[in-house]
């Protein structure tokens, strides 16, 4: 099993805790993560990079699970935050992460998200244009404050993950061109609502091999000693997240070989580095549980149609993700098991977790655990098909806690509001009456 799940007694457990008390007691679908899980991979991180000497403070990426108990546990423990939002910085200001542990990355920050990082006193904005320095450099000055800034270089290194989460070849529109970052850093630095301090890198998420990080953190260093030898005051450098997991058989990089890599690579600058890992701390501290609502033996194909959907869960529909999926209950060694297709209620073709997967014979009503999915779950969840939110469970040594509750129907529909015009226009049409004016503020 994956993380820190295990078959205890027979029984798929987080610790002394079985995830089939958690689905009688919460209902299903339901997100559990291990707060144990979580916590042992920040010390991990931690650790390795200390033996390696080096000062670095691991910030957390905060877009991977954003739920407070996770942020704030970190907190806790020393962890800093990544964040690419002005709620994102909320909820690492509300966790308890000090705003001089926060780093605020995102290619579009709006000037209302400048002003809430400047008053919140955050370490560095990750900065990824001219155009956003210069805005940046208003807002600051029109506070009397100055910016603290890394401007963020784009390497032109192919992480070799999937498509849509490679950031740093020159296709995506992430950072500033390498050749162009000499003359934006000076600049940043002419401009007065501007403190350039550093340099940042991420390449992408989900990276299963080293090499790639070996080019980018090389590419930065290099350029870090050329232009702080030119005058420029750099001083901290940010590398990134993007640390991969197994879902399937990927063997990712040991961190203890990753902060070797860092150390070899960037070391020499005798900086303090910022390193941003979000699914890596979190990924395989999660799973989904899930219901089987009934199965169904089509012409070509058998298939298990659970009570989770794309909307809980969408990677394998956004990316067509591997996730393992296990049923609560070992199952025999001998079990014969066929292939099934698992999949949502949501009416789409790509409402799917799992195509032609090999599970023991399953029936309605037994629980199954989607692994893996303790980053980019819940955070990336929709209502879609006027689906309830899943809710969400910590695990922490013996004990259990619901973080966050299934809301009901009623309280999701107060959010909406019915203008009466619009039916009364509908009416009118019909009638062959004028639709009423619109323009009006009123909501009823
Ligand atoms: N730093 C920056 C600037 C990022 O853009 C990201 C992720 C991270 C750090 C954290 O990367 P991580 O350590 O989690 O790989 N929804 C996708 C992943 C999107 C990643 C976006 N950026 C998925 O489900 O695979």
């Amino acid at each position: 099993m994956r993380g820190p799940f295990a078959y205890r007694e027979g029984r798929l457990s987080a610790g002394p805790v079985a995830l089939a008390e958690i689905a009688a007691a919460v209902g299903t679908p339901v997100f559990v993560y291990s707060a144990d899980g979580i916590l042992a991979r920040y010390r991990d991180i931690a650790g390795a990079l200390a033996r390696e000497r080096l000062e670095a403070t691991v910030c957390y990426a905060v877009k991977a699970n954003p739920h407070l108990a996770i942020v704030s546990a970190l907190a806790a423990a020393g962890a800093g935050a990544d964040v690419v939002s002005a709620g994102e910085l909320l909820r690492a200001r509300r966790a308890g992460v000090p705003g001089g542990r926060i780093v605020f990355a995102g290619v579009g920050k709006t000037e209302a998200e400048m002003a809430a990082g400047l008053e919140a006193g955050i370490l560095q904005f990750n900065v990824e244009s001219e155009a956003e320095l210069v805005i940046l450099d208003r807002v600051a000055r029109d506070k009397g404050l100055q910016a603290p800034v890394a401007l963020r270089v784009n390497p032109d290194v192919d992480a070799r993950t999937h498509a849509k989460i490679t950031t740093g070849t020159s296709e995506n529109k992430f950072g500033i061109d390498h050749a162009q970052a000499g003359r934006v850093a000076r600049l940043a630095h002419e401009l007065p609502g501007i403190d350039l301090q550093g340099l940042a890198v991420h390449i992408g998420s989900q990276l299963v091999d080293l090499a790639p990080y070996g080019l980018a953190f090389e590419k930065v260093a290099q350029l870090f000693a050329e232009l702080r030898a030119s005058g420029l005051p750099l001083r901290r450098l940010d590398l990134g997240g993007g640390i991969g997991i197994s879902y399937r058989d990927e063997r990712p990089p040991e961190v203890a070989d990753y902060a070797r890599l860092a150390a070899r690579t960037v070391g020499h600058l005798g900086v303090p580095l910022i390193f941003e890992p979000g699914r890596w701390m979190v990924g395989d501290a999660g799973v989904l549980l899930t219901r089987v609502l009934f199965v169904k033996q089509g012409a070509a194909k058998r298939f298990l149609i659970v009570d989770a959907a794309m909307n809980d869960l969408i990677r394998p529909t956004l990316y067509d993700a591997w996730h393992d999926i296990v049923p609560l209950e070992r199952p025999e060694p001998e079990a014969p098991g066929g292939p099934v297709d698992v999949v949502g209620p949501i009416c789409e073709s790509g409402d799917i977790f799992a195509a032609d997967r090999a599970l023991p014979p399953m029936a309605a009503g037994d629980l199954l655990a989607i692994c893996s999915a303790g980053a980019y779950g819940a955070t990336m969840s929709s209502t879609y098909n006027s689906r309830l939110p899943a809710p969400e469970v910590l695990v922490g040594g013996a004990d259990w806690a619901v973080i966050k509750a299934r809301p009901d129907h009623a309280t999701l529909l107060a959010q909406e509001w019915v203008p009466r015009w619009a039916t009364q226009a509908f009416r009118g049409e019909v009638e062959g009456e004028e639709p009423q004016a619109s323009g009006s503020r009123a909501a009823s």
